[in-house]
This record gives structure tokens, sequence and C-alpha cells, in this order.
């Protein structure tokens, strides 16, 4: 016995990756359904040495489907999400639409995996932006131990993370520089070769971006909301890995080598600190790794209690497909108990 689930986005670039940790990981499944837009009805994509037809998702019946992993966009998901749950189907969504739904449980397995629980309200779980992921798997081993008081993140975001097609935008403006032949900007709002841009998602009154809120009010409905939290989030001219550089100031003392002991011990997080063989992680050594990875550790001697660290993971992954994959492993391990 395994799972029926869908994989709605199939064609995208965390769709694709969903159905290679499904495989992977050896996720119990009887039936996989990759599901795409009309565009896509018909096309073939890869799962595991087996290849699937696409189906179109409007009007798809997710009776008897136990999980519907979907990562097609925050519109899809408000509109079929809903569908797919009141089908029976559990959905574990990977947009921004429903992570702040009081009634919709955001989940990091090896954060708050508790929370998982509360699905049952809406058959909904949220996957938390990409950028949360990776960094609440670091704060929450150091903030069980000297409670963080306030964090500011600086974030080094890959084009990934804004679908397959600004993914091409990056490769053609960058060949295209070589040659004289620059193509303008359409998937953002800057030229990104050989560039950075430090706007992600839409401004917001208060001049901050929705990435950067994002980031702040994930973070408290994850971990605590006690912790404050202040973000400037940058995208960099890489194809896939986000890198963060985060400064933690802790209730309680902690001393860079203490942290460097905890994430050491910390589930999802790899250590690699040896400064002096350059032993730090950067997004292209990252890419196709389960793990997030910690560097840099050191104290920050401005301020009691501070520490600063290099945080970097694989966006696809652990920011998005890998952490759903995790939820759905989680709750059909607590709560379907359906054997392999
Ligand atoms: P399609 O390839 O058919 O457009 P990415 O973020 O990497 O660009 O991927 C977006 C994913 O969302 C793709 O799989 C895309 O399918 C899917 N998608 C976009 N619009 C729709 C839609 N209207 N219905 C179903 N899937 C959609």
């Amino acid at each position: 016995m395994g799972y029926r689930v869908a994989v709605v986005g199939a064609t995208g670039n965390v769709g694709r990756e969903m159905l290679n940790i499904l495989d992977e990981r050896q996720f119990p499944v009887t039936e996989v359904t990759a599901l795409a837009s009309k565009r896509s009805a018909g096309k073939q994509v890869s799962f595991g040495d087996k290849t699937l037809t696409v189906k179109e998702l409007d009007g798809f019946d997710f009776t008897g489907y136990d999980f519907a992993l979907f990562s097609a966009g925050g519109s899809i998901s408000a509109k079929y999400g809903p569908i797919a749950a009141s089908q029976g189907c559990i959905v574990i969504d990977n947009s921004s639409h429903y992570r702040m739904d009081p009634d919709v449980p955001l989940i990091v397995p090896e954060v708050n995996p508790e929370a998982a629980a509360g699905y049952t309200k809406k058959n909904i779980i949220a996957n938390p932006n990409c950028s949360t992921a990776q960094m609440v798997v670091a704060l929450k081993p150091l903030h069980d131990v000297a409670k963080i008081k306030r964090v500011v993140v600086s974030t080094y975001q890959s084009v990934s993370g804004a679908g397959n097609d600004a993914m091409d935008e990056l490769f053609n403006q960058t060949k295209g520089m070589f040659v004289h032949d620059e193509p303008s900007p359409e998937k953002f709002t800057k030229q990104i070769a050989f560039n950075v841009i430090p706007h992600i998602d839409m401004f917001m009154d208060d001049r901050y971006t929705k990435e950067e809120w994002k980031m702040v009010v994930e973070t408290k409905k994850i971990i605590d909301p006690a912790i404050k939290l202040t973000a400037t989030c940058v995208r960099v001219p890489t194809f896939v890995g986000h890198a963060e550089s985060i400064n933690i100031e802790f209730e309680n003392e902690l001393s860079a080598d203490q942290a460097r002991d905890i994430l050491r011990e910390a589930p999802g997080i790899m250590v690699i600190d040896n400064p002096d063989e350059n032993g730090y992680v950067t997004p292209v050594e990252c890419v196709g790794d389960y793990a997030t990875f910690i560097s840099r550790i050191r104290d920050d001697a401005t301020v009691d209690n501070g520490l600063n660290l290099w945080c970097v993971s694989d966006n696809l992954r652990k920011g998005a497909a890998l952490n759903t994959v995790q939820i759905a492993e989680l709750v059909g391990r607590e709560y379907l108990k359906k054997a392999a």
C-alpha cells in the first residue's frame, strides 16, 4: 500500500524537483500524476526511470488522491487548492497564498512538525518561502538554547526561484553581453546578468518588498512570534542555490564555538566552517543536496550575545520541493499511516 500523489505544476522548476525527490526518497506511491496547464497536456516528464504524461489541471478529479503537491503559483493554488482539498486530498502548497492563513499550518519538518496536526481544518498545509525555509532550520536549534531576540538577514537569491523563464533570461542576457546583443529585462526589473537587484516580489507601503515581509512573518509563525527580524532580499546572477548572511542577537550567552557544536547536531544542517582551507559553502556547491549548509560562524563583538553566520541551500530543494515532500512524509507517517 502506498499513496496516490498529484504534482501540480509538474513541468516547472519546482514541480520537476518534486518528482525527482519523490523518487529519490522512495516516497511510497501507488500512483503519481503530473498536472500542468493545457499548454503542457500530453508532454512527458521524468519520474525516476519512468516517464509520466502530463494531464491538464483544469477539470482534474482529485478524488481518491492522498496528496496534491502544488507549485504552479499563488493564483492556481487559490483556485484549485480548495477543489482538491474538498475532494479529500491533502494539499501541500508551495505558493505564498495560504501561508499566513491561521487555519493552515506552515511547516518545516525539522522545526515545527507538531503544528502539522492542524491540517485537518482545511486539508491544506503551506510550505514556506525558500529563503525562510533554509534560515529557520538554522535558527531553531540556536533559539532553543539561547532564545533569539533579533535577526538581521541579507539574502543572495538565485534566479531559479523566479521560475523557468527567469533562468532563461539570465542565460540569454549573459550570452548576449558577449556579442553586444543584450536582451532587455522581462522577468526582472533590471539587467540581471553581471548585476544584483535588491527587489524580489512587489514593493509594499513601508518600502520593504513582499519577499522581505514574508521572511519576517513566516519566521514568527514557524518559530516564535517574539523574534524580531529585518531582511533585505537581493536577486543575484546564480542559477540555483540561495545564500544568506544572518546576524543574530540572543537573549542569553552563546559563543560561536557553542553555536557550531549545536548546529553540527541539528537535523537538516551540515556545518562546513574551516576558513583556513576555504572551508565554506557557496551556492554552486549546494545544488542537488538536501542539507542547509552553515559556514563562517563568528562572534559579533558589537552587541551582547551576537553571532554572524553564512547559510546556503538549494532553493529548489530545501526551499521548495524537498520541504514539500518532507511534509508529505511527516503527514503520512504521523496521521495517514499507510505502510509502503
Ligand atoms: P506549464 O508548463 O503548462 O505552463 P515555473 O515557476 O518554473 O515557471 O513553473 C510554473 C508551473 O506552473 C509550470 O508547471 C506551469 O505549467 C504551471 N502552470 C502555470 N499556469 C498554469 C495553469 N493555468 N494551470 C496549471 N498549471 C499551470
